[in-house]
């Protein structure tokens, strides 16, 4: 198909950085200032007649979406590095081409994580609300004690790029790193992290504190629910800056109470913005509204790249982080 004189790009969420005046040099663009989600209705007139869309996690693409755009679209540029907002074979079957953001956000996130990781284990959430109470409190030898992570096991689900940078950060702090995931990573990797790869049911038993790296896929799905909950240890914490529903929520909930588990943190949640309110009421629970990637450089870095992704397609030049190719028949890009 040949490259459009003048591709028009729709941007449907404010973006930091220089990612607009990238598109704004090579063709026209329509871009939303603002920060909630596009009303569906207005997102799908916007959208007609797009050459690259560029969406954030929260807008829905789907069938619906791919005929509101017209068969002029080339290629969906989300500004993430997860995608399941965007169904694939829909994607597939109008021959558009779909790209993510990997590798700018790893760094962003496994500092969140292990934000939450520090967070969980020395309470420091629950703190901050015990001193704003205005309780009367006092230093005691056993007063509001956590654990040391040094020596213990952290298990990693997903060793992508986020969950290598998060093995690289808890071996500074003394842990030790298993993992478990679809495919093995490279052996490089796995020898500099001196991580081992165990299946997931060894994984949930051994880890001292579980931290969630992989994609939300109908695979994982629930990966981790009431039986998962049940085989970790009763001392264990568990950390989730993937996608909500990796997490059955309401079983989270009930371990918690229970003390199946010790403690958790949690940056997603299953229905977005909405949280489960079990977990309000809950002092062993720290709760992020979804912040993983949520800093200035980084930010700006995802918008630039789905930019990038964005001109390569409307020029019909390869594209830099491709989840799936151009065409209807072309399957699937390696994920990175
Ligand atoms: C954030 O959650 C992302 O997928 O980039
Ligand atoms: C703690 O504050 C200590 O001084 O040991």
């Amino acid at each position: 198909m040949a490259a459009p004189d003048r591709p028009r790009f729709v941007v449907t969420s404010r973006l930091p950085g220089d990612g607009l005046k990238l598109l704004a040099e090579a063709g026209e663009v329509v871009a939303f200032d603002r920060e909630a989600p596009l009303p569906r209705s207005e997102l799908l007139a916007a959208i007609a007649g797009a050459t690259v869309v560029l969406t954030m996690l929260t807008d829905r693409v789907d069938e619906e979406f791919f005929a509101a755009a017209g068969p002029g679209l080339r290629a969906v540029a989300n500004v993430a590095v997860g995608h399941d907002n965007i169904d694939l074979d829909a994607a597939a079957r109008h021959g558009v081409a779909v790209t993510n953001t990997p590798g700018v956000l790893d760094d962003a996130t496994a500092d969140l994580a292990l934000a939450l990781i520090l967070g969980a284990s020395r309470r420091i959430a629950e703190a901050d609300r015990l001193v704003r109470r205005g309780e009367p409190w006092e230093w005691g030898m056993s007063f509001m004690l956590g654990r040391d992570l040094r020596g213990k096991t952290l298990g990693i689900v997903g060793l992508g790029g986020i969950g290598r940078c998060v093995a690289a950060r808890a071996r500074g702090f003394g842990m030790e790193i298993a993992y478990s995931s679809r495919n093995p990573a490279p052996a490089e990797v796995t020898a500099a992290l001196a991580a081992e790869r165990v299946p997931l049911d060894a994984l949930l038993e051994t880890a001292d504190v579980l931290t969630l790296h992989c994609p939300l896929t109908p695979e994982t799905h629930h990966l981790i629910g009431a039986a998962e909950l049940a085989r970790m240890k009763p001392t264990a914490l568990l950390v989730n800056t993937a996608r909500g529903a990796v997490v059955d929520e309401a079983a989270l909930v009930e371990a918690l109470r229970a003390g199946t588990i010790a403690a958790a943190g949690l940056d997603v949640f299953e229905q977005e913005p909405n949280v489960h309110p079990g977990l309000l009421g809950l002092d062993n629970v720290t709760l992020v509204p979804h912040l993983g990637s949520a800093t200035i450089e980084t930010r700006s870095a995802m918008a630039e790249l789905a930019a990038r992704n964005a001109l390569a397609a409307a020029r019909g030049e390869p594209l830099p982080t491709p989840v799936r190719l151009p065409g209807p028949s072309d399957g699937p890009a390696d994920a990175p």
